[in-house]
């Protein structure tokens, strides 16, 4: 059992993965929140690292959220945003993420003044530079926050059409309940017709229904967490049939309550029922692990097998925004993993 779990330890370290369901913004280790903070001059409600760390502690998705919007105030240079999505990236590196889509949250940080510029040019920069030295490459999707309404997401599409070319996507994202994907389809229709594609989280704290209405108002490619599908059998039959990606967060799932422990996580019952299921690492920083962590978690607690955990790297690349070049180079360089470990 030991030496089994140790060859799937391996294995899941060096499997090549596509991380498809990660916040720049919950990439925000204490450790730099403390420097962006100082070098921009600002007071944090947490005098240590030690005593920032402890405050994560989150009932619901609110409570979380509250946290990592004051998090992210301390973001206000490109240099900062840059160096966010830089340190991001070593760590998926060396977790082997070869490719990456990245969501960001503009709003939170133009209605505190910094220019929608100044925020893509910093995260856009840093997934270049992944590029040339690790040939790790990228995609970058802009969320809504759904709390702020539709009205307020329309102009955030505004802004954000002059650099369209940098996005593949848009998704939707913050506190669910209440705040319906229909709200939503218009500005997600506008940002499909300027070639954009579509994700939206849905089915984490919200009913099946938010899935349903993701997939049928907004058009969306894959569903983010998605794990709410399970209460209704219909759907979980279409999203099969459909091959409809849902790309869980086995750790955040646990930290925000979605799930009562790791071992009660659906994640294993989603592979069986024939789902393409993802695994991802959300708000790594603040969750306790990044993708290689979920993995192990998962596979510790679920007891995954060899055939799964190649199976959800492989749903990883055929759920990525990719040509089909770059999906077989992927496939490729599983196949050598594989026959490695
Ligand atoms: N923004 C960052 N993490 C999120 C999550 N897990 N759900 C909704 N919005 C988020
Ligand atoms: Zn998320």
């Amino acid at each position: 059992m030991a030496q089994e779990t140790t060859a799937l330890d391996a294995l899941i370290r060096n499997v090549p993965k596509a991380e498809l369901h990660v916040h720049v913004e919950g990439t925000l280790e204490p450790e730099l929140m403390f420097e962006f903070a100082r070098r921009n001059s600002l007071e944090l409600p947490y005098r240590t690292v030690e005593v920032a760390r402890a405050a994560y502690s989150f009932g619901s998705l609110r409570s979380f959220l509250d946290l990592y919007y004051q998090g992210a105030a301390v973001l206000q240079e490109e240099r900062d945003f840059y160096e966010l999505t830089r340190a991001y990236l070593e760590r998926a590196n060396a977790q082997r993420v070869r490719h990456v889509e990245l969501f960001f949250d503009p709003q939170i940080h133009t209605a505190r003044g910094v220019p929608f510029e100044v925020v893509a040019r910093g995260i856009g920069r840093a997934l270049e530079d992944a590029q040339a030295e690790w040939g790790m490459t990228s995609r970058l999707i802009m969320c809504f926050l759904r709390d702020l309404g539709p009205e307020a997401a329309l102009a955030t599409l505004e802004e954000a059409l002059p650099h369209a070319q940098e996005l593949v996507a848009v998704g939707l994202d913050s506190a669910e309940v209440g705040h319906p994907p229909d709200d939503f389809e218009e500005v997600f229709r506008r940002a499909r017709e300027r070639g954009l594609l579509a994700v939206a989280h849905a089915g984490e704290e919200g009913p099946p229904e938010f899935v349903r209405q993701a997939l049928d108002q907004l058009r969306a490619r894959r569903i983010d967490h998605g794990v709410r599908a399970l209460e209704d059998p219909d759907l979980v039959e279409r999203l099969v049939r459909e091959r409809v990606p849902l790309t869980v967060c086995p750790l955040s799932n646990v930290k925000l309550g979605v799930v009562s422990s790791l071992r009660a996580h659906p994640l294993r019952r989603m592979l069986e029922l024939g789902l393409m299921v993802t695994v991802n690492s959300d708000d790594p920083a603040y969750f306790g692990g990044y993708i290689t962590e979920n993995f192990l978690a998962a596979q510790r607690a679920l007891d995954l097998t060899r055939e799964q955990i190649l199976t959800l790297a492989r749903n990883s690349y055929a759920a990525a925004f990719v040509d089909e070049g770059r999906r077989r180079q992927l496939e490729d360089e599983l196949q050598a993993v594989a026959s490695e470990f």
